[in-house]
């Protein structure tokens, strides 16, 4: 496509911000046309700063702009579902913030309003199009890990910059429902999408703000695989931003640190005078910049393989239905919270396998007898061999 796409842009808060830079900066040829804000005079604001040509506070007129074909929205969590329904009755592309609903039942009526009008959709989940998530992402899918058992995904801070986050109404919930979707979407990309997420456990507490929804919670979600996901998010973290993922696989590991160890590190007594890098507590002593924030988040890939989604009018990586399934998992975490125990994650509509999906490992027997549970070199310079007796059970070593 030439001449790019003529976009309108719901929200322009902290995330407008971002989705504008990445948009107007990476192909050169795709523009914002309308921004819809509130109250008028912020979106009118925010035109001039971007050079957007019209601004208006109404959603309707923003999403039917005739001159527009594709709708980003970036609005509060508890606008997404009207947002998403007008532009299925407008017959526009959409792609959606996360996290896409506040529960399930919004995402399930978002998904299904989008695919019965027929139209692109897509989740926009940046944080799995992170260069280094999409690299270990690739290396995991060429086997380099083995069998993945175990992901793990945090994502703490001190709190969100707008009100509305901390209102359990308007929000959904608290640090689960606003940074959980990010880490269990890391989780489902590792462990493979296809592999049905099973059931969960999960803590929550409000621990430091005085506010009703969770600002605490643990996860693990078991998948079909017996693989096992583990979130943990936080707004009462202090130094910063943390992100961090790890993953466990029978043959190797990786460890990422997106956003406190960049590569990047530099102490200052005198301070560099305000924005360091999103959620940064302070602009003096250690601090970790980002070279290209936008990049580093995965604005830039997401966007990318959005637009090339929609122009070759296939799936972007991220889809609604994705975004569905984080709902799923989501709510199961609020259920198990509340009962203390493992709860059903409840996917009526699961599109991935299905059945007996991990096959059995058949491993060689050693001596015909034997299996080997592990070899280790000692510091005498030999090899101990740790093996199993297939038909006794008994456990056994052997030096080499
Ligand atoms: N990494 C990410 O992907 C990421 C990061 C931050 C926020 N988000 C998501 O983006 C969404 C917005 O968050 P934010 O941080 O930009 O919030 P924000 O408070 O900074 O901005 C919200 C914007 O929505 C506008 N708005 C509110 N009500 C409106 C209405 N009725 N009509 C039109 N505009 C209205 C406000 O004017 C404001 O511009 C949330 O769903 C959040 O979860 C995603």
């Amino acid at each position: 496509m030439k001449n790019g796409h003529q976009i309108t842009l719901l929200g322009t808060g902290f995330i407008g911000g971002f989705y504008t830079m990445t948009i107007h900066g990476i192909r050169g040829r795709d523009r914002i046309r309308t921004v819809c804000g509130l109250p008028r005079e912020s979106a009118e604001k925010f035109a001039r700063e971007w050079d957007i040509s019209r601004a208006t506070d109404n959603m309707e007129e923003a999403i039917n702009d005739p001159e527009t074909s594709l709708v980003v929205i970036g609005l509060p969590n508890y606008l997404h579902k009207e947002a998403v329904l007008m532009c299925a009755a407008a017959g526009k592309a959409v792609v959606c913030t996360k996290p896409l609903g506040r529960n399930l039942a919004e995402a399930r009526e978002m998904l299904d309003a989008v695919e019965k009008a027929g139209i692109f959709a897509g989740y926009l989940e940046d944080l799995v199009y992170m260069p280094k998530t999409l690299k270990a992402v690739a290396s995991v899918q060429q086997g380099a890990l083995g069998r993945i058992l175990w992901v793990r995904s945090r994502e703490t801070h001190p709190g969100p910059h707008s009100d509305w986050f901390w209102d359990l109404e308007k929000a959904g919930g608290g640090a689960i429902v606003d940074m959980g979707c990010h880490c269990i979407e890391i989780i489902r990309n590792f462990v493979g999408k296809d592999i049905r997420p099973v059931e969960v456990i999960c803590t929550s507490d409000t621990m430091v703000h005085p506010i009703e929804a969770e600002d605490h919670g643990i996860g693990l979600i078991r998948f079909a695989n017996n693989a096992i996901g583990q979130f943990e998010v936080n707004w009462t973290f202090r130094g910063g931003m943390d992100l961090r993922d790890e993953i466990s696989g029978t043959e190797g590991t990786i460890w990422l640190n997106h956003w406190l160890r960049t590569g990047f590190e530099m102490f200052t007594t005198g301070g560099l005078g305000g924005y360091i890098a999103e959620k940064a507590e302070s602009d003096k002593g250690w601090l970790f910049p980002v070279g290209d924030e936008v990049n580093a988040l995965g604005y830039t890939h997401m966007f990318q393989d959005m637009f090339k989604a929609f122009e070759e009018g296939t799936s972007p990586m991220e889809t609604f239905y994705d975004g569905y399934v984080v709902n799923a998992i989501i709510d199961a975490c609020y259920r198990s919270a509340r009962t203390k125990r493992w709860e059903p994650v409840e996917i009526e509509d699961w599109r991935g396998k299905t059945g007996d999906e991990e096959e059995a490992a058949s491993r060689p027997l050693i001596d015909g007898k034997y299996l080997l549970i592990k070899d280790e070199t000692m510091p005498d310079g030999k090899t101990k061999r740790i093996l199993k007796d297939v038909k006794t059970g008994e456990v056994i070593e052997k030096n080499q």
